[in-house]
């Protein structure tokens, strides 16, 4: 039988997967309010987990609580979620899937804030072009306690018995915020140049492995090229040559792997590719009108009809002459061109035909894949089976995404499912109540003193990484 390169165990410095297909990072209101997380997130990760990908990038796991982007995500900014997180990874682990953390900080680009900080934090004092999000720039104690902040991240993330941690070094959020030449707009030695700009993640990937070792993976996400020009009177940013050499000092100061995205915002015309729902978005944006100063602006773009022209060619002129799947494949070629270390791409694929010949290429050693999968948790098992592609394919109508700030994550494309109620049953399986969570109650308040008492074999561990 010939080799399947999709079914061939990927090795990294610190980690096996038994295939190349990464369920990519997908967030969703799933937990609570305050940042412990729930049955249904572990619901929804082991879908996929049972659908036969090889790991799972988690979703947008905030390493502080001013650093989220939304209420209602699990977050790792204290020692009382390890619980959580090792119940999550236990009900991953069962189906021979790895499970990756990513740590993340969303600085000035908040979806909807919350209540706790009024302020998010950039590398800059600007505004975030498309919503307009207000910040304030960090000084550097602030910087260093962020750093702090990852660091502690990656070591819960490895108490609680995970397989390794990605840093969100990508599409707009807080780290990219001071990579970007199109946003950084610091005179200290955290802007300026592009060592300057980095200076803050490799600061962050220096600090992890100071604090978990060197066997633990770390991979990191980057936007291959910034396109931040979305708002046509913004700076273009970081170019493919920038990222390369970002790339190169990351693996430099120990990533285990790199995660190619592209754009320097969330959305983006480019991420994810596809299409964008004006019905969609005209019922969802309205949870985000207060967030933003432009954010009304934006509203009736999208609410009235007559204007829409306007938002469509913002949006659609930027997509011209790519693909949807593997937009970014080019890019992850010539990054994977100049490092050692693996490096993953994401962007469209749904295709075992088309996911074989990159890997055949050497454009990438695996893909991550986010819509495909909520469209069909068991893509990969389809592949297996021998199809190329599955019977009712992710339209790439970004619906599920317009959707998040407000409903429940799933797939919303009426036209997958038989009928509307059928579409809703399932979006909302992950609701149902199943036995793995059993956690002992969460103190009100928590810090990294007052981490629960944890049972077992992994006590001793876990006490040994927080000293
Ligand atoms: C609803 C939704 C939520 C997402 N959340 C995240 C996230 O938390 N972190 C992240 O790095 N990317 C996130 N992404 C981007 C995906 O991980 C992925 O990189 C992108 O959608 C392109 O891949 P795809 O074409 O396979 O969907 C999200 C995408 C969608 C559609
Ligand atoms: S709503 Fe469904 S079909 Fe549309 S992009 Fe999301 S997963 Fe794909």
């Amino acid at each position: 039988m010939p080799v399947d390169e999709i079914f061939e165990p990927l090795a990294f410095r610190n980690l096996s997967v038994k295939n190349r297909v990464f369920r990519s990072n997908v967030s969703g209101r799933f937990d609570n309010y305050d940042g412990s997380g729930n049955q249904a997130r572990i619901n929804w990760e082991t879908k996929f987990a049972r659908g036969g990908v090889g790991a799972i990038v988690s979703s947008f796991v905030p390493v502080t609580i001013r650093g989220r982007i939304v209420p209602n995500y699990a977050t790792v900014d204290c020692d009382a979620r390890i619980p959580f997180w090792r119940a999550l990874g236990n009900a991953v682990h069962e189906h021979d899937c790895r499970f990756i953390m990513q740590l993340s900080h969303g600085g000035r680009q908040r979806d909807i804030p919350g209540i706790e900080f009024e302020q998010g934090w950039s590398a800059t004092e600007r505004d975030e072009p498309l919503h307009g999000f207000p910040c304030v720039a960090m000084t550097q104690p602030q910087i260093h306690e962020t750093v702090a902040a990852f660091a502690a991240g990656a070591r819960r993330a490895r108490a609680a018995g995970l397989d390794g941690v990605e840093l969100h070094a990508a599409n707009g959020y807080l780290f990219t915020q001071f990579l970007s030449s199109g946003i950084n707009d610091r005179t200290d030695e955290y802007g300026g140049s592009l060592q300057n700009r980095a200076r803050f993640l490799l600061e962050v990937v220096r600090a992890i492995r100071a604090r978990v070792g060197h066997d633990f993976h770390l991979q990191v996400k980057l936007s291959a090229v910034d396109r931040n020009n979305v708002i046509p009177w913004e700076k273009k940013g970081n170019v493919l040559a920038d990222t390369i050499e970002v790339a190169k000092w990351c693996e430099s100061e120990g990533a285990d792997a790199i995660h190619v995205s592209t754009g320097s915002l969330f959305p983006h015309p480019l991420n994810p590719p596809g299409d964008f729902s004006f019905e969609t978005i005209a019922t969802t944006y309205d949870a985000m009108i207060s967030s933003g100063v432009d954010a009304f602006r934006n509203f009736l773009l999208f609410r009235y009809r007559l204007l829409r022209p306007i938002f469509r060619w913002v949006w659609f002129r930027m997509k011209k002459g790519l693909p949807i799947e593997g937009v970014s494949l080019e890019e992850a070629r010539a990054i994977k061109a100049n490092v050692s270390v693996p490096v993953l791409n994401t962007g469209g694929y749904q295709t075992a035909s088309f996911v074989r010949a990159g890997l055949a290429s050497g454009a990438f050693d695996g893909v991550a894949i986010a819509r495909s999968l909520v469209a069909n948790n068991d893509l990969v098992r389809q592949w297996a089976s021998g199809r190329d592609s599955p019977e009712r394919p992710c339209t790439y109508c970004n619906k599920c995404l317009l959707n998040a700030p407000k409903n429940p994550m799933g797939c919303y494309e009426l036209a997958r499912f038989p009928s509307r109620d059928a579409m809703i049953d399932e979006l909302m399986t992950i609701y149902a109540t199943r036995p793995t969570l059993n956690l002992p109650p969460v103190p009100l308040a928590q810090s990294a003193a007052n981490a629960l008492p944890q049972r077992g074999s992994q006590l001793a561990a876990q006490s040994a990484l927080a000293q």
